[in-house]
């Protein structure tokens, strides 16, 4: 089953999933499903709530949305722990916030050939953090799904969870 934040949508059989079919089960896509990202989600669920909606909302634009499928779900493909990076970080070495998409980048490039949108998407997926302005729509479309989908992986698990606890404790009165 693969599915994105608050979507019921069974991803796997979707036009969604036809333009990231050959990348998905790449075995280099596996490690990000045993990292924590976000607090509350893996890394690989983030990467694909970021390519789903930024893939239909590039769709609703009339962009392209197969770019921004591919980029979404290949822009945070690093290996790293962001806590551990940041605490043994020394004195000249860049930011978690502008190493990770370079990174990313390099890593990206060795699963798939990338358009120089697709580039640009993952590439400046942080901006306005890190300096350089986006090229295209699409990019500036990824760069505000991604912290969408931050603030949702936040915030959802906690919404939920209190409604069931809530709902729970309306049951016991019940009975
Ligand atoms: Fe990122
Ligand atoms: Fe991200």
């Amino acid at each position: 089953m693969l599915k994105a934040i608050c979507s019921r949508k069974e991803l796997s059989d979707s036009s969604y999933y036809s333009c990231v079919s050959d990348i998905i089960t790449d075995s280099r896509l596996d490690p990000l499903k045993d990292i924590t990202h976000h607090i509350c989600t893996t890394r690989f669920q983030h990467c694909v709530n970021v390519s789903y909606y930024s893939y239909l909302v590039c769709r609703k634009l009339k962009l392209d949305s197969r770019g921004a499928a591919r980029a979404g779900l290949l822009h945070d493909l690093f290996y790293y722990d962001r806590k551990e990076y940041n605490s043994s970080r020394i004195k000249g070495q860049p930011k978690h916030s502008a190493m990770h998409a370079g990174l990313a980048l390099r890593n990206a490039g060795e699963v798939t050939e990338l358009s120089s949108r697709e580039r640009d998407m993952i590439e400046k997926h942080m901006w306005p953090v890190t300096r350089p302005l986006p090229k295209y729509r699409e990019t500036v479309v990824i760069t505000v799904i991604d912290k969408y989908c931050a603030v949702l992986e936040l915030c959802v698990p906690k919404v939920t969870g209190a409604a069931s606890a809530v709902g729970g404790m309306v049951r016991s009165m019940k009975r």
